[in-house]
């Protein structure tokens, strides 16, 4: 992103940002309520044009694209909503398995065995044939991860993936982004408000604030002296991130 301006109305989101996401990574975008967050996700995933100002993505400027362009670039970005957004009159099998249907070949023999594959991996079994209304909340955003990643992105974008799970299901897909990212090498851009665990597998943070942003390395921002970034991260904060640099100096990534 380059120098990206944005407004709703009077409402400020960006002005002026810039901001780079290495492929390959695992990027956190943090920032209080409101800053932007979502949106920037959106802006990536080619749902938000920017007013002003350029938005790359492998290379690719989306700004100058036509929405049928656009659509072509989606297919290669998995996206996980805030809300989840599943369809209520469709069975998990349908819903995971809607962009197969939509942008493959696949028989429904393959998409199913697919669909119980990504399933198994956010921990889901038997849930094939069940409705969303069906579910609990965390079996809810597991399913949505589970169809964010069921194309086999080269991009995946998760809008706060660990609210309202429960802590085995928070390391489950702490886990399972961490294997994505390492064996496949899908890039990430996550948001979150639990800090704990993706502060642990991110390799940038990207720190929203004033319309604009911070990035750096964990490390990095753990000893700036940055205003925007102490304020944001606090005592706490700031003692967990030298924690964290500590332990991978000693040992490596955790
Ligand atoms: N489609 C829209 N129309 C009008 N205003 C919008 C729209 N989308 C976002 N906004 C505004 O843009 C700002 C940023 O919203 P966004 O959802 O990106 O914040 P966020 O950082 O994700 O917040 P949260 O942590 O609460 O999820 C907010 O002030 C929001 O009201
Ligand atoms: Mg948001």
């Amino acid at each position: 992103m380059r120098d990206v301006r944005l407004a709703f109305g009077r409402r400020v989101v960006y002005d002026g940002l810039s901001c780079s996401l290495a492929r390959g990574g695992i990027h956190l975008l943090l920032g209080g309520s409101g800053t932007g967050k979502s949106t920037l996700l959106r802006m990536i995933g080619g749902l938000q044009r920017p007013d002003s100002g350029e938005v790359r993505v492998a290379g690719q400027l989306l700004t100058g694209l036509s929405e049928r362009e656009l659509g072509g670039i989606r297919k290669g970005i998995g996206m996980l909503f805030q809300s989840g957004a599943l369809l209520d009159s469709m069975t998990v099998l349908e819903n995971v398995g809607l962009p197969l249907r939509e942008h493959t070949h696949q028989s429904p023999a393959e998409i199913r065995e697919r669909v119980t594959n990504v399933l198994h991996a956010v921990g889901l079994e038997d849930v094939l044939a069940l409705l969303p209304r069906e579910l609990s909340g965390g079996m809810l955003r597991r399913v949505a991860f589970a169809r964010a990643i069921v194309m086999q992105p080269e991009i995946l974008l998760c809008d706060e993936p660990f609210s309202g799970l429960d802590p085995l299901n928070v390391t489950r897909i702490e886990q399972l982004l961490v294997r994505l990212n390492r064996e496949l090498g899908l890039t990430i851009v996550v948001t979150s408000h639990h800090m704990a665990s993706s502060l642990r597998m991110a390799d940038q943070m990207i720190l929203l604030r004033d319309h604009r942003c911070v990035a750096g390395t964990p490390e990095e921002l753990a000893s700036s002296d940055d205003e925007r970034v102490t304020e944001f991260l606090g005592d706490d904060g700031r003692a967990y991130l030298a924690f964290l640099h500590e332990s991978r100096a000693a040992g490596g990534k955790s």
